[in-house]
């Protein structure tokens, strides 16, 4: 793809903008054999966006059987997820302290995280640990995980029925590790947990998510990766951490 083009769609993607999926041009691979589409209940909050399409595969059932995080690890790191487990190296699950009051919701696993096992790890995660430690927190105070636990080909964002097939596994991870306040990184993260789009519009704004029946507080801020594209947007990213810190402490 042309230089110039990529970056503009970077940027878009960074800020939010619904861009259309032009960097897939990779080589198409051999399909697996995959389950056909199931009937099975759609998942409750995080809502789906309106004209999300329906998982090939259906991780219902196996998200609902797992009775500890512990045994959900175990299940999705056996899980089959379709092109993404062909692509990615492992499941990359969480990391943290799944008893923290604050739960941290990211996009998708990178190369480093990838390799890593583990979400969070490269350069934006980095970053996000800095911009946490700058109000207190340190990885005893928070849980992270992503929407996709699977590294999208060429750290592509993740696609709509990719985060549709992670829907449950993430509804469960939430509902076990059971946070008073989530914080959600990055524009593809807000879209996935919320029916609001545009992070540029939203960071800063709390909402509520719903889980299990649970209410509960979610914080949207800018994603790490594009704070490092654009510094100067972090001053509005200190605000969104202060209005966090104040709700943990409250
Ligand atoms: N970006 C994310 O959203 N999640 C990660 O784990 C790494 C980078």
């Amino acid at each position: 793809m042309d230089k110039a083009l990529k970056s503009v769609l970077e940027w878009w993607d960074a800020a939010g903008v619904d861009v259309p999926d032009v960097t897939l041009s990779a080589p198409k691979r051999k399909a697996k054999p995959r389950p056909t589409p199931t009937q099975s209940q759609a998942p409750q909050n995080p809502r789906p966006a309106p004209a999300a399409p329906k998982p090939a595969i259906d991780a219902a059932p196996i998200a609902a059987k797992a009775k500890t995080l512990a045994e959900l690890k175990a299940a999705m790191d056996k899980f089959d997820a379709g092109a993404l487990s062909d692509s990615a190296r492992q499941c990359v699950f969480a990391r943290g302290n799944p008893e923290a009051d604050l739960m941290i919701i990211g996009e998708a696993p990178g190369r480093d995280e990838d390799i890593a096992g583990k979400p969070f790890v490269g350069r934006s995660g980095q970053l996000l640990d800095k911009m946490l430690a700058s109000i207190g927190l340190t990885e005893d105070d928070f849980y992270i995980t992503n929407v996709v636990n699977w590294r999208p080909p060429k750290n592509r964002n993740p696609k709509a029925d990719e985060i549709e097939m992670c829907r449950p596994f993430l509804n469960r991870h939430i509902e076990l590790a059971a946070p008073k306040v989530l914080l959600i990184v990055g524009g593809v993260s807000l879209s996935a947990m919320t029916e609001l789009t545009g992070i540029m519009k939203q960071r800063g704004q709390w909402q509520t998510v719903t889980v299990a029946g649970k209410e509960i507080p979610a914080l949207p801020i800018y994603h790490p990766a594009f704070l490092l594209r654009q510094p100067v947007l972090k001053k509005d990213a200190w605000r969104d951490l202060l209005a966090l810190r104040i709700r943990l402490q409250a």
